[in-house]
């Protein structure tokens, strides 16, 4: 695809960003089946990739590696996609290049959650989550806290607080038709003969 910037609007990859475990997985997914589109777990593709889960990519090639391929994988998929649903591990949008290039080729959707929440969910992600491991829960809210003003440079944001996944979905297509409607309405077409 030469140009990204010429894709229109309602066929631009949709970037789900936001702290590990907020649903951006889950809530892919339901928007993808509604959507009628695919989704791309980035993770998923890198683990694929290697054959190993992301904690024993950490241990054996570190995490300076896994931003690296974290990174050459997102920027490609801006690039040379399009509708796509697309969940990007909680910690790429930190990367500079990576926010540059969703920023300007796709809709970044950032999946908001309070912290209170967000706490009970931790026991079930840390084992697959080498960030949190071996972190206090002070260090961990830190990390949390930090992020979100990452976050904040997104194009629109859904607190998904009160709903579940497929809510969530709901709600998203709901806003993105809003604007899809305003600013890339459908073309007409010609009468079938
Ligand atoms: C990470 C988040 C993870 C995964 C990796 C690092 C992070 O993805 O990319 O463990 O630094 O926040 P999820 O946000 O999908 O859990």
């Amino acid at each position: 695809m030469s140009n990204p910037l010429n894709v229109p609007l309602r066929e631009k990859n949709i970037m789900l960003i936001g702290f590990m475990g907020v649903g951006k997985t889950s809530i892919g997914h339901h928007l993808a089946s509604k959507l009628y589109r695919d989704f791309v777990d980035v993770d998923q593709e890198i683990e694929k990739q290697h054959a190993m889960p992301i904690t024993e990519i950490f241990k054996a090639m570190g995490e300076q590696q896994f931003r690296a391929m974290e990174k050459d994988y997102i920027v490609d998929l801006c690039h040379n996609t399009r509708l796509k649903i697309v969940s990007l591990g909680g910690g790429a949008f930190l990367q500079e290049e990576i926010r540059q290039a969703c920023l300007s080729t796709s809709i970044v959707l950032f999946l908001e959650l309070g912290w209170e929440s967000w706490k009970k969910r931790l026991h079930l992600i840390v084992d697959s989550r080498p960030v949190l491991q071996h972190k206090s829960m002070e260090e961990i809210e830190q990390l949390f806290q930090f992020r979100q003003q990452i976050y904040e440079l997104n194009h629109s944001s859904v607190n998904t607080e009160q709903l579940n996944a497929e809510e969530a979905a709901c709600y998203i297509i709901e806003t993105l038709k809003f604007g899809w409607d305003m600013y890339d309405p459908p073309r007409a077409t010609l009468p079938l003969e």
